[in-house]
């Protein structure tokens, strides 16, 4: 857990690759009094992320990385976070791995949002499976990132009940409901002091 001294909002960076509709999520709590984080920057590895436009309207900073060659780019993101005092990575949708090493520098502070029952549907395409196999059940989970691609500890989760008629898409659109809520109850729970 990062520690935290006195009253000051944990200085917070975001990556994102597509919609950002998580990240604009962030950035409303980030405003909020009760809300544990600042948000300092974003992070994309691609420049057209339709989620870079919540940048400018919130005055934070842009970073974009195109990760083709991962270990240079990783390299470039860590003397970022370290320019900004970042304390805590924010996934949003972010469509890349980190690697090992990158996670290890950031061990504890790098957060996700996944679109399912973790463990179940680890990667991508959870709706579509969670449908095929007639579960009963979909929902989301906020998790530490770990070197095991959505294994980390889990911090919480939701249920949402899947319908007969449901396609990816509308249980996707419900999922991403309750996964607004819950990465907020996420970064509450974590730092419940502030
Ligand atoms: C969300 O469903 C998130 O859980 C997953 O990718 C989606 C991103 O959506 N990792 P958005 O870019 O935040 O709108």
């Amino acid at each position: 857990m990062v520690k935290l001294i006195g009253s000051r909002k944990i200085r917070t960076a975001v990556f994102i690759s597509g919609t950002g509709s998580n990240f604009r999520n962030l950035l409303k709590f980030s405003t909020l009094k009760k809300s544990p984080i600042k948000i300092i920057c974003v992070i994309s590895n691609n420049s057209k992320a339709k989620g870079l436009k919540y940048a400018r309207n919130y005055k934070i900073k842009k970073i974009i990385l195109k990760f083709t060659d991962k270990k240079n780019d990783e390299k470039k993101i860590l003397l970022k976070l370290r320019k900004n005092k970042i304390n805590l990575i924010c996934l949003a949708g972010f469509m890349k791995i980190l690697s090992a090493n990158f996670i290890k520098r950031f061990n504890g502070k790098i957060l996700n949002i996944h679109p399912s029952l973790l463990p179940k549907y680890k990667g991508l395409d959870t709706h579509k499976r969670a449908i095929q196999n007639n579960e009963k059940f979909s929902g989301c989970s906020v998790h530490y990132v770990s070197a095991k691609l959505d294994s980390g500890k889990i911090i919480l989760q939701k249920k949402v009940k899947i319908f007969d008629k449901d396609t990816p898409k509308t249980l996707a659109k419900r999922v991403l409901k309750q996964e607004y809520i819950l990465y907020r109850k996420a970064l509450t729970k974590i730092f419940p002091n502030l």
